[in-house]
């Protein structure tokens, strides 16, 4: 299958018959790769079935990872899922301080949403993007579009169209590439719930562009369980993910480095100015943020990086700085370990 890219300039005056054209494409049960703040997605119609299995099966997805919906807007929520009324309230704050946005809640689902799209789980994961090109192909669709990252499955997830080309291209009909992600790291997955006193809370299943330390002046964040942490509620936060195809390693900046004889290593490092930064031995440093260090940039930067990094000939092994663990860290790190997990594990695909 030939893949066609197609430019979209967002909010252009041709972006309303290009939503038009792929809305049509997936009410006809046809996979289009679109654009998000956070990452890449392979949308599909979420009430089409068959078109939910084809995404599976084009990302070798295994099926007990569920999917997450894109909708318009915060109202269109009531469509696939029923948010009970002990977190009514909690839900609208979320939804105010941070919809249109990176972050995925986890309600329970109505029944008109397929088993396929949550894998059978009794509840729906729901997002309101905040790039205008998903969020104007549900609007003209009229159904929420079910859209996992854009990426074969347990690989690093695309922050741009060329990105999601490497991953897909000749398996899906139409990538619409709008630019670079301007978040770079998947949305902050919350699940409502209710404490230990029944006041409502949250439970962070994912960590995102959406820090705990937004959250928190939203609302009491419970510490995942350690039951929670062995067997998690996000069925897709398994160990090993984010995997480039060359062993990843996290190491502390501040520490030395004893390479092996014979391999080339390539140091993914924050500034740039750090002692592990400084050694002899790397065949090649690409920065996160060079200079000051700001995570909001190293976020954008990470999975581009990384992906440069796996590409290159002259590198064997990558080597990752450890990052300060506050803010956009957390979701870093994670991704971080994630992609070094795969050195120990079986990979995931
Ligand atoms: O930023 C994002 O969230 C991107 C863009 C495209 O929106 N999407 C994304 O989708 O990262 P995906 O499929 O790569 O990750 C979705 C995660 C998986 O870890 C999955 O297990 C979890 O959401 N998830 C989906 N439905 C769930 C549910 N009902 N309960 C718990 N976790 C769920
Ligand atoms: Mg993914």
């Amino acid at each position: 299958m030939d893949t066609r890219v197609f430019h979209l300039e967002p909010g252009s005056s041709e972006s309303a018959s290009a939503y038009r054209e792929v809305a049509a494409l997936l009410s006809d049960g046809q996979l289009v790769a679109l654009p998000t703040e956070t990452v890449y997605g392979l949308a599909a119609d979420a009430m089409n079935e068959h078109a939910v299995a084809e995404v599976f099966a084009v990302k070798e997805r295994p099926h007990f990872d569920p999917l997450i919906c894109h909708l318009p807007d915060a109202r269109a929520i009531e469509t696939i899922a029923e948010v009970p009324a002990d977190v009514q309230k909690l839900v609208s704050r979320l939804a105010e301080n941070f919809w249109p946005g990176p972050m995925t809640l986890i309600l329970p689902r109505k029944s008109c949403v397929p088993d396929i799209v949550t894998s059978g789980l009794p509840t729906v994961a729901c997002r309101v993007p905040q790039h205008e090109v998903m969020r104007g192909v549900a609007k003209v669709l009229g159904r929420p579009i079910a859209a996992p990252s854009a990426n074969r499955f347990g690989h690093i997830s695309p922050t741009s169209a060329a990105a999601v080309q490497k991953e897909l291209g000749g398996r899906i009909p139409l990538i619409v590439d709008a630019g670079a992600c301007s978040e770079g790291l998947e949305s902050t997955i919350l699940r409502p719930c209710l404490d230990e006193k029944g006041k409502p809370a949250v439970e962070i299943l994912r960590q995102g562009p959406i820090t705990v330390e937004r959250i928190r002046e939203i609302c009491r964040v419970l510490k995942p369980t350690k039951a929670a942490q062995e067997n998690p509620v996000a069925p897709g936060q398994l160990p090993s993910h984010y995997a480039p195809s060359k062993p990843l390693f996290l190491h502390d900046p501040k520490k030395d480095f004893t390479p092996q004889v014979g391999i080339r290593y390539g140091l993914i490092s924050y500034r740039g100015d750090s002692p592990l930064a400084e050694q002899e031995c790397w065949q090649h440093i690409i920065s996160l943020s060079p200079g000051s260090g700001r995570l909001a940039e190293a976020a954008v930067r990470l999975f581009a990086v990384m992906r440069t990094m796996d590409e290159r000939e002259d590198v064997d092994q990558i080597v990752a700085e450890e990052l300060p663990e506050t803010g956009l860290g957390r979701a870093m790190m994670d991704r971080l370990r994630r992609a070094a997990a795969a050195n120990t594990l079986p990979n995931p695909a």
